[in-house]
């Protein structure tokens, strides 16, 4: 059988208090939708149908890479009814799961396990014990322990308001029957909708078996209603990578204060990660790398031994083996130092390449430049590689020594192996080896005074 998942997305989600759809609200960076779809996608001989309503426009335009076809519910009539509109989708033999936009954390493995109980004979109903049900559809079951239907909040009478075990939502079904059951809803509820929960009664009228199964934990099943749940959601994600990253063998120096908003391609053995360290996009990070805390760091590849000192940021980078970075440093994009590079505190290095062995210790700011090997960078140097309307490239060869406070107007040139002495604005290109400077004659003022105060 073919699975068919259909994700439920049409919900205004009121208690955001939001201008936006809610299924586009993101935890770690990934729209709530963006989860729910990357999760049904692991599933094989899978295809996805996703009913969008409230603001759906914005949520296909957003999310228009996502492999699916878009159903819209035009008016929200019930859980039951937003199926109905995927109908046409819906083949006899496929297996159907209703997934819902806003339950983020949805595991596959869970997923499996619910539809491993559908057949002809059972459909699969996942289910959720909580303290508290207060708000979900309650699971009636006969005293043999067989599910007889679900009952929502507002139509349960007293002793089913007691059960504990809530309706998670997601179910399901092979394709003939729900189709079927989906013909045969009525509205005549507490709340005027089409409950896609009275399908559960339906079936076993029809003598299908509902078998139920839960997940790992509760978490997983939660659903983001506002921006609290959110806000806890994104925590249990965070906590969950932070957990995998040390199971994978990379130190936490405190697994609740680290956040992943996004992937790593690679990671080394024996990595150490200080607290409130961000990470964002895709990263890659070699052996033995110490990152200090409050770094973010996004789309870097960091090679091995590399030591990044605390607040650094690190943007489309690559940093070379055995480099030291920061405390304080800023890599923008498209810098790309190779191995044994220093950059020290309050150094901004952009589209600039910087090789073997250079140093730029303090406060500087290198813009697309071209940084041979050994080169020592004073503090205080600037590239002004800006003329307010275009960019131009600084090159120093390899082994230059540029004295502190030095300003290089591009384009310009230092040679190999140059020396320029410090307070220097250096114009024209400088001769390989040679001691280059542009400063002011120093004096002094014989009998000059002080000023004194005014009377
Ligand atoms: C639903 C279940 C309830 C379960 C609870 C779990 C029904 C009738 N009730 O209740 O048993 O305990 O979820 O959270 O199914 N949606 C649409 N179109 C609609 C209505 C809803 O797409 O017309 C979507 C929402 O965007 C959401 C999901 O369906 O993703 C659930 O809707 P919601 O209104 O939150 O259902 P509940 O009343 O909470
Ligand atoms: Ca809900």
């Amino acid at each position: 059988m073919d699975i068919k998942t259909i994700i439920l997305a049409a919900g205004q989600g009121t208690r955001m208090r939001s201008s936006k759809p809610k299924v586009l609200h993101k935890v770690a960076d990934r729209a709530l939708l963006q989860h729910v779809y990357d999760t049904s996608a692991q599933l094989e001989k899978n295809s996805i149908v996703i009913i969008y309503g409230h603001g759906g426009e914005l949520v296909k335009q957003q999310l228009s890479d996502l492999k699916a076809d878009w159903v819209e519910q035009k008016q929200q009539l019930g859980t039951g009814h937003a199926v109905q509109q995927a109908e046409g989708f819906i083949n006899d033999e496929d297996k159907v799961l209703i997934l819902y936009g806003d339950v983020p954390l949805l595991k596959k493995a869970t997923i499996d396990k619910l539809l491993e109980n559908v057949s002809q004979q059972s459909i699969g109903l996942l289910t959720v014990v909580l303290d508290d049900p207060t708000g979900y559809g309650r699971i009636v079951r006969a005293t043999d322990g067989s599910v007889l239907k679900i009952v929502e909040q507002k139509d349960t009478n007293d002793q089913e308001k007691l059960i504990t075990e809530g309706n998670t939502g997601i179910i399901a079904t092979p394709g003939n029957l729900l189709k079927q059951w989906l013909s045969k809803l009525e509205n005549g509820n507490a709340q005027n909708e089409f409950y896609l929960t009275d399908i559960i009664e339906m079936a076993v009228n029809d003598g299908i078996k509902v078998k139920t199964n839960q997940a790992e934990s509760v978490d997983e099943v939660l659903g983001v209603n506002d921006r609290s749940q959110l806000a806890h959601l994104e925590r249990v994600y965070q906590l969950e990578q932070a957990q995998q990253l040390m199971v994978q063998g990379v130190t936490l120096r405190d697994p609740s204060r680290i956040d992943v908003r996004g992937k790593f391609d690679q990671l080394g053995q024996d990595i150490e990660i200080d607290i409130n360290v961000l990470f964002e996009g895709s990263n890659t990070i070699g052996n033995n790398v110490t990152i200090g805390a409050n770094c973010c760091i996004k789309n870097a590849i960091i090679g091995d031994d590399v030591v990044i000192l605390a607040n650094s940021i690190v943007e489309d980078a690559v940093v070379g083996e055995r480099s030291r970075i920061g405390p304080f440093a800023r890599l923008r994009p498209l810098a790309k130092l190779a191995s044994d590079v220093h950059i020290g505190n309050f150094v901004e290095i952009k589209k600039s390449t910087v090789a073997t062995g250079s140093k730029i210790n303090h406060l500087s700011y290198i813009g697309d430049a071209t940084i041979g090997s050994k080169v020592n960078v004073g503090a205080g140097t600037i590239t002004c590689n800006y003329d307010g309307v275009n960019k131009f490239r600084t090159v120093i060869e390899d082994g230059a020594f540029i004295g502190s406070d030095t300003q290089l107007i591009a384009p310009v040139t230092v040679g190999k192996g140059a020396t320029i002495g410090a307070g220097s604005t250096i114009t024209k290109d400088t001769e390989e080896g040679q001691l280059t400077l542009s400063r002011a004659k120093q004096i002094s003022i014989k009998g000059w005074q002080r000023p004194v105060k005014n009377k």
